[in-house]
């Protein structure tokens, strides 16, 4: 059985649209740019991500507890934050053809180019320059100085007819209340939703008589205005973050960084995706953001290259402090054994569900030669796929359809499960290898006898006939059971 590994993103594009696991936003109407919709398989495949999520962390630590913060925000946050000031990205234009890139992408995409050629000498040395180039303070203009004097050219125009490099603000700015319009009543939608905990902490420990240390757990809606947002969901102007905020003791933050870094790592391989495609990135010190003390990312080897699926941060105390500066609220904990107080140090761990969601595409896709022809399936987790079962009548025999009907009556309470009766069987398994769907079960002439099916397993294609009452437990224990290959 031959295999074919994915080396862009534009197959998964494909089978996304054609399947209804993503489509782009707005199609009719010419698409908008790095913003998706998930459609009937994609939104279920979303959903179990969470489900999955949200239980491991919040079932399985009796100290972790949920909050759905609202996306809009006092403007005020954003100040405290730091993002009003810092979270920008060094853009240059391409006076000819008036695009916008960003300066240190181009660099990067510059230094590949060399290796490519096999200059790594120089290479490493540019890399090098750019490594230094890590403060805000003189960050334009070393990006400038780098593009000018290696004499990068626009990608698109091959122009070398460059603007200044600019900070760009990736927040997205609106205006809040009916009769407004100036700067004054200028609201954000949030970049991150760990602002939405941080401003909650007070309020949770009030009423969830939680201490220290404890966490809150947050899904939602952030907003950036990316400047290169291409990648498909990898990098969109609306995503979707699953966060985490663990707050400790100051001097507990190390060993509760590394525990929480080893079980995030844990979860990526526990939803089944193949250990040899993820790795842990530490930031080196002169790299790492404003708040932390600490960083990593967890980075999935994507269609296209190593990338970061998910960050964990030591944000010590920085966003506790400066809230408790810019609002006059204190912020401090009271640690009742030891009589002391303290503002705690947070461990985050925050990961993008849209990049969860292309992971586990990405990491599914296969291609195999059966009989001659290509066989395209989803090796998904079993847990993760939007339809758990497939079932079909052999024929569209009223007998047939009776007992496939009250099958799938009696499996739908468990799982999401799919009734076809159209095209051969050949076909509609192969509909189901495409949608991930890991178990089919067909009901013919000899079960209407004896009770029995034949159930259809996605990932070898074996096929085995089991009774209709023990159709449940089989499908849990193969579940349970499944390892990705
Ligand atoms: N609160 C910390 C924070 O937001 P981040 O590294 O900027 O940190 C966390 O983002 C995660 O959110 C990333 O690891 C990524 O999975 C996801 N993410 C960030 N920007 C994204 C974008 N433009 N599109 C899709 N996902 C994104």
């Amino acid at each position: 059985m031959a295999e074919s590994r994915l080396d862009n993103l534009d197959k998964i594009v494909s089978l996304s649209k054609a399947r209804g696991y993503i489509y782009q936003s707005s199609e009719i109407y010419g698409g908008l740019a790095a913003v998706y919709d998930y459609g009937p398989l994609g939104s279920e495949l979303k959903k179990n991500i969470r489900d999955h999520w949200w239980a491991a962390m919040t079932r399985k630590h009796d100290n972790v507890v949920g909050l759905d913060a609202a996306i809009f925000m006092h403007p005020k946050t954003w100040e405290a934050s730091g993002h009003v000031e810092g979270f920008n990205d060094p853009m240059i234009d391409d006076k000819q053809s008036k695009k916008r890139y960003r300066a240190d992408m181009l660099i990067e995409q510059h230094i590949l180019k060399l290796r490519d050629k096999g200059k790594d000498e120089e290479a490493d040395r540019l890399q090098g320059q750019l490594d230094t180039t890590g403060s805000r303070k003189g960050l334009c203009e070393d990006l400038h100085d780098i593009i000018i004097s290696e004499e990068i050219r626009a990608p698109e125009s091959g122009a070398f007819d460059w603007t200044d490099v600019r900070q760009f603000n990736l927040m997205f700015k609106t205006h809040y209340g009916a009769t407004s319009s100036g700067d004054d009543d200028a609201i954000y939608l949030r970049p991150e939703t760990a602002q939405g905990i941080f401003v909650n902490y007070k309020n949770v420990m009030d009423t969830a008589r939680v201490q220290v240390p404890f966490g809150i757990a947050q899904i939602g809606k952030a907003f950036r205005n990316e400047v290169v947002a291409r990648q498909f969901v990898f990098r969109m102007r609306e995503f979707e973050q699953m966060e985490m905020q663990y707050f400790v003791k100051p001097g507990d933050d190390e060993e509760q960084y590394s525990a929480w870094l080893d079980k995030r790592l844990q979860w990526h391989k526990d939803i089944g995706i193949r250990e040899e495609n993820l790795r842990v990135a530490p930031h080196p010190d002169d790299k790492l953001a404003h708040y932390a003390l600490a960083a990593a990312d967890i980075q999935y080897h994507y269609p296209i290259g190593w990338q970061e699926v998910e960050g964990i941060h030591n944000r010590t105390d920085f966003d506790l402090s400066r809230h408790q500066e810019y609002s006059g609220k204190k912020m401090e904990y009271f640690d009742q054994q030891e009589q002391e107080r303290y503002i705690p140090y947070v461990i985050e761990t925050s990961v993008g569900l849209d990049r969860v969601s292309l992971m586990v595409l990405c990491d599914a896709y296969r291609e195999e030669e059966v009989d001659g022809d290509t066989r395209t399936v989803l090796k998904m987790h079993p847990k993760l796929a939007p339809t758990k079962v497939g079932i079909f009548p052999l024929m569209k025999k009223p007998e047939l359809q009776e007992l496939a009907h009250k099958i799938e009556g009696d499996l739908n309470d468990q799982f999401m499960v799919r009734y076809d009766e159209s095209g051969s069987i050949g076909k509609r398994y192969r509909r189901q290898d495409e949608a991930g769907t890991p178990f089919c079960v067909t009901v013919d002439f000899e079960g209407l006898e004896d009770n029995t099916v034949t159930i259809r397993y996605r990932d070898d294609m074996a096929q085995e006939r089991v009774s209709v009452d023990q159709l449940e437990n089989v499908i849990r224990d193969r579940m349970k059971s499944w390892k990705p290959e």
